[in-house]
Formats: structure tokens, sequence, C-alpha cells
């Protein structure tokens, strides 16, 4: 949720900062802007809407040529998407741009006290606050790394803030709490961005800040310290992707590259699981064989597409490990007071690993003395360092604001998760588990059938593009993929979607069944407990009242086919590994839906990627 990047360097200021907005436009599109020092003081553009904006103004009214900058790209929270509002604001005093991402909390009061002092805003943001602070504090002579350091001291809630004097255009420093902020070291260059995608083109050698810390960069070098001066220890890490991961690479969205890098994705967060002895190995958990041992209950805790993986989750974690496992909306867990204590193990799971609901829950937990289990796509996000242990997803950046590769990979994740509990505590011989495990390696090449197929999918979704609400089913692991399915659809086309336990449908929502309504099945692998039989009858009960049925069921399956309108075959696979393949069609769909809707895929309005507010 907006995106930062600050520079020092060599290079025009204008193009590396704009170019790192354009990688971090998906964090936020309300309203963008730029600001360098200039001979006559600091000039700083900012307009509403799209980077295209701020592009366009650029062209109208160019900005000097300058070796540092910083700018922004925002998801509005204090104060609308307009031009005053959008970052970087200076201060009063003409001294320091400044722009911000998360909330100040005790905003108002700030205000008030500068307001006292004859300080006129000129925006309703929240951040304006502690720009004229930063420029109250350089004005008495205080270098502005320990103004930063003073500001952010007075500061409550969540923030990175990123800022330079004009008195002092050698360098550009950074805080942050709660939000995240990351550095990029480069020859002769330095680099401050909300994640590592803003500097990859010039470099892949960055460093992790912590909480409550405080960064300088000058063209020679970085300095860390706390908020009170004392330097600080930071974690340099290698970034083991590349440009061309951050680019589109001929597809029109990220987000339908995306889906199909999933065979890859799933693969690669499968790599190297295995040691000599034909064991699971999961390097990244600290937590030891006997604490594992001791667990009674598991409690998944996630927000969107991440909390349906963790829906997934159970059925498989609950069956393999006989431990009851519990999945919650991270926003509701801390304030229902839950019931965890150091025999509960908590899973957060999470893409980008900065979701703030998804913080708080991890922190809730902790002081409850649980332990947290991360599973991550962002190598030293927040979430990841402030929890116990961390599964990280190999599924590489994620740039489409839906989730799609991220959220097969949590599935992934969990499931090796669950496994390996099951290994610890002895619940499944070791044959066993190799043989999931052998599925599981299996599903890249199943994924790609899915997705070698999918044409008929494409021309429904254009078939489909001006109906007005689609429903879609599932039970058992297939619910949680309807419910996907549906929020795909909410998200991307904006369209009424709504996914539902097949066989709860007739306690309510059947009434909604009307002539022609569109309603995606998808139908469990024959043979097992009844599940299939259960909602073939349902697929009945729905067609019964005038129901479109858009059946997804395995190849071969001819009891369903005579009930089915439409009909996508998925490859043979067991239960609980068929959400795997399942969700693809879906994914598509929507994609292609809102692409013949004419929507910006990529960027759907009111969202943001990565949400660092509560
Ligand atoms: C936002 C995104 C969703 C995502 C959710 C959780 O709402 O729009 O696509 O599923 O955040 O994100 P996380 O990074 O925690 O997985």
């Amino acid at each position: 949720m907006c995106g930062i990047v600050g520079y020092v360097g060599h290079r025009n200021a204008r193009d590396v900062v704009i170019g790192g907005l354009r990688r971090l436009e998906y964090r936020g599109y309300d309203s963008a802007g730029i600001a360098v020092p200039g001979p006559e003081g600091i000039e700083a553009r900012k307009k509403s809407g799209k980077l295209a904006n701020l592009e366009a103004e650029l062209e109208a009214h160019p900005i000097p040529e300058a070796t540092q900058g910083i700018g922004h790209t925002r998801w509005a929270t204090h104060g609308g998407p307009t031009d005053e509002n959008a970052h970087p604001h200076l201060s009063q005093n003409g001294r320091v741009a400044l722009v911000h991402n998360g909330i100040v909390e005790n905003f108002a009061e700030l205000r008030a006290e500068l307001e006292a002092e004859g300080i006129e805003f000129l925006s309703k943001t929240d951040t304006e606050v502690a720009a004229q602070l930063l420029g109250r504090e350089v004005a008495k002579g205080i270098d502005v790394s320990e103004a930063l350091r003073n500001v952010s001291r007075r500061l409550t809630g969540a923030f990175t803030l990123v800022a330079f004097d004009i008195e002092d255009p050698s360098r550009v420093v950074a805080s942050r709490r709660n939000s995240p902020l990351v550095v990029g070291l480069g020859e002769g260059e330095n680099f401050l961005a909300s994640d590592v995608a803003a500097f990859i083109e010039f470099t892949r050698e960055a460093i992790e800040l912590g909480q409550d810390q405080v960064v300088t960069i000058t063209r020679e070098g970085v300095e860390v310290t706390d908020f009170d001066g004392n330097p600080a220890e930071t974690r340099p890490y290698h970034v083991d992707w590349d440009l061309s991961a951050a680019e589109k690479q001929g597809y029109d969205w990220f987000m339908r590259k995306e889906i199909y890098e999933q065979p890859r994705a799933v693969a690669d967060t499968l790599l190297g699981r295995f040691n000599a002895r034909g064991e699971l190995v999961l390097d990244e958990i600290r937590i030891s064989p006997e604490e594992l041992r001791r667990i009674n209950k598991i409690v998944i805790v996630a927000c969107g597409t991440a909390f349906y993986a963790g829906m997934v989750a159970k059925y498989a974690i609950e069956h393999w490990t006989r431990i009851a496992c519990e999945v919650e909306i991270a926003s509701e867990f801390r304030y229902r007071d839950p019931i965890i204590d150091p025999m509960t193990l908590v899973v957060t799971i999470s893409q980008s690993g900065e979701t703030a609901d998804t913080l708080m829950a991890v922190r809730h937990a902790r002081e409850q003395h649980a332990k947290v289990i991360a599973i991550c796509n962002t190598n030293g996000a927040t979430i990841p360092r402030e929890s116990d242990a961390v599964i990280y997803t190999h599924a590489g950046p994620e740039i489409g604001v839906a989730s799609t590769k991220g959220f097969i990979t949590q599935v992934v994740a969990c499931y090796l998760l669950g496994l390996y509990l099951a290994q610890v505590r002895g619940m499944k011989y070791g044959d066993e588990i190799k043989s999931i495990m052998d599925e599981l390696m299996g599903m890249p090449e199943k994924i790609q059938q899915v997705l070698d197929s999918i044409e008929p999918v494409m021309e429904l979704a254009a078939q489909l593009k001006d109906e007005k609400s689609i429903l879609f089913l599932g039970r058992h692991v297939g619910y949680p993929v309807a419910l996907e399915g549906a929020l795909k659809l909410k998200e991307l086309a904006y369209l009424h979607a709504e996914g539902f336990a097949a066989g709860e449908l007739k306690h309510g929502p059947i009434a909604l069944i009307d002539q022609g309504l569109p309603v995606f099945v998808v139908v469990p692998p024959q043979g097992r407990d009844q599940l299939h039989e259960k909602v073939v009858s349902n697929i009945q009960e729905i067609r019964a009242r005038g129901a479109r049925t858009i059946v997804l069921a395995e190849e071969g399956d001819t009891v369903v086919e005579p009930y089915a309108d439409l009909w996508f075959t998925l490859p043979r696979v067991s239960t609980l590994l068929q959400p795997l393949v399942a969700t693809i069609p879906l994914q598509v769909f929507a994609c292609e839906l809102a692409t013949q809707l004419g929507h910006d895929v990529d960027q759907p309005r009111n969202l943001a990627k990565s949400v660092t507010v509560e």
C-alpha cells in the first residue's frame, strides 16, 4: 500500500524515480508524485490518478536534472485522492520534501501543535505533519538524519518516511516503523524503496531494515541507526530474481503472466525438500521437533486470497496430522480474544509479508507465547522477520494485484508444512509421505495441462461478459476454490459473484438461482466418501431451477457429464490436491472477463496489493 522510492547517485533522478514508481504502482495508484532538489529550491510535481498523469505533467512542466530524488505512488487513507493530497509534501519553510506510507495515528494532535505555531497546512493528509515537523527540525540547524530521528520518535502508528533537505542535497533519509522499506546498494549510488522491484534494474544487492530504524543514503554509503541514533544491525541479502521477473515479457497483464508462471512457481516451491534419507526437510523451520510434537492446535490466519489458501490447507493438515486446525481472517483474529497458548501453532499466510492485519495477528499470537510460522513469498518482509519460522514460497515477484501464483504456492507450502508435521509426529509412514510428495511433484505438469487447454475458458469469458451475477459452488476443498473463483471475479470484473458450499445452497442461497444464471461447480474426483455423488446431486438441484451449469470435473467423469451445460476437464489428481488444478480456469476466466470489459486487470479499482494499514 503506497510505493516509495528514494535515490542518490549519478543518474538522472527523474528516470530512476519514475521507473521505480512504475514497478511499485501495484501498491497504490490514486496519485503519484516526485521531488528533486532544484537550483531555486525543491521542485515537486504531483498528480491524482495513475502514474501516466504524473508523466504527462512532467512532460508539460519538466523538473530540473538532479542526481537525488524521492517519489511516491499513493493508496489514499487520510484525504481524498487529489493533487493537493498527493505526496511528496513540502514543509512550509521549503526545506524538506517527504513521502510516506502508512498512517500517522497521532496526526491530529501534532497538526494542532504546528497550527498553533502558525503553520498552514495545504493538504488533508496525516503525512503533512511529518513534513512540517521535519522542516521545523532542520530549521533549528539539526542535520536531516538526526531531525528525522527526532520526528520519528514523536509519531505513532505505521510509517515509512523518505525525505531530503534542500540544504543538504547529498543525502536522502528514511525511517520505518510497521511499514516496509528496503535499501538497494549500487556502485556510486544507493536506493530506498518499498520493495526491491523498484531498483532491481540497477542492483540485486539489498539491505533489510528492522523496526524503528533510520537510514541515510549518500552516493558513497548507507548508515543505519535506531531512533535514538545508535548504530543498528542490518541484514544484507542478494535478490534471487532479476528485472525480467518484474516485467510483463510480452503478456498483456502481469496477472496473465503470473497465471502462466504457476507450473514453474510450484516446482520452485517444492525444490530441495528431501534429504538423502528420503525425509521431508523444511530447513527454514526453526522450531524443534519436540516443540512441534507438543502442539495441540493449529490456527491459520490470513487475509483475502491467502485466507482461502488457508481454508484449503485446513482439510489437508487435519487429515494428515489429526491436529485440530482453525482458519481465521486476520482482521478478526486478535479482536475476539482467541484462545491460544504455547501449545498452539499459529500459521500466517501472506504473499507480501506486509499485510498489517496479518502482522498484528502475528504480534498478538506471540504475546500469548504461541509459536508462529509464516508462509510468505517476500524475502525479509516484516511478517517472516517477526515470526518464529518461515516457509518461503518461491513464486517470484507477484505484481498483479489479484493473487494467482501466490495462492497456488501458498497451498503447496501449507501442504509441505502439513506433511512435515505428520512426519515429525509420526502420523504417517515415510512411504505415505513420499507418495503424496510424488503426486505434488507431478502438479507442475498437471497445471501446465490445464493451461494448455484453456481456450474454451477464454471463449466463455467473452460469452458471459454481460452477466450481472455469477455463482461458484464447491464442497470440501472445492469450497474454498469456489470462494476464490468468486473473489477473483469481484476484484477484477466488479460484478456480483459469490462462492458457496454446494451442500449449503439449499439452506437459502438457492433462492438466487434464476433462469440462465451461470453457476460454476467444482466437482471432486470420483470415488471418495460419496463427495462426488453429493455434488452431482447439488448440480441437479440448481439445474432443475434454471441454472446454467459450468462444470469443472476430472477427465473421464461421465457421471456428471449429462448435467453440465458446459464442461471443463481437469487432470486426474487426488481430492486434496485438486485445488491446485481447479483454481487455474477460474483465474483465467476472471482475468479474461475483466479484459473483455476493458478493465485494468493489474490495477483494479480501489484495491492495493499490499495492504499495510489495518
Ligand atoms: C490484498 C490483495 C489480495 C491479497 C490480500 C492478502 O487485499 O488485494 O489479493 O490476497 O491483500 O495479501 P497478502 O500479501 O497478505 O497475501
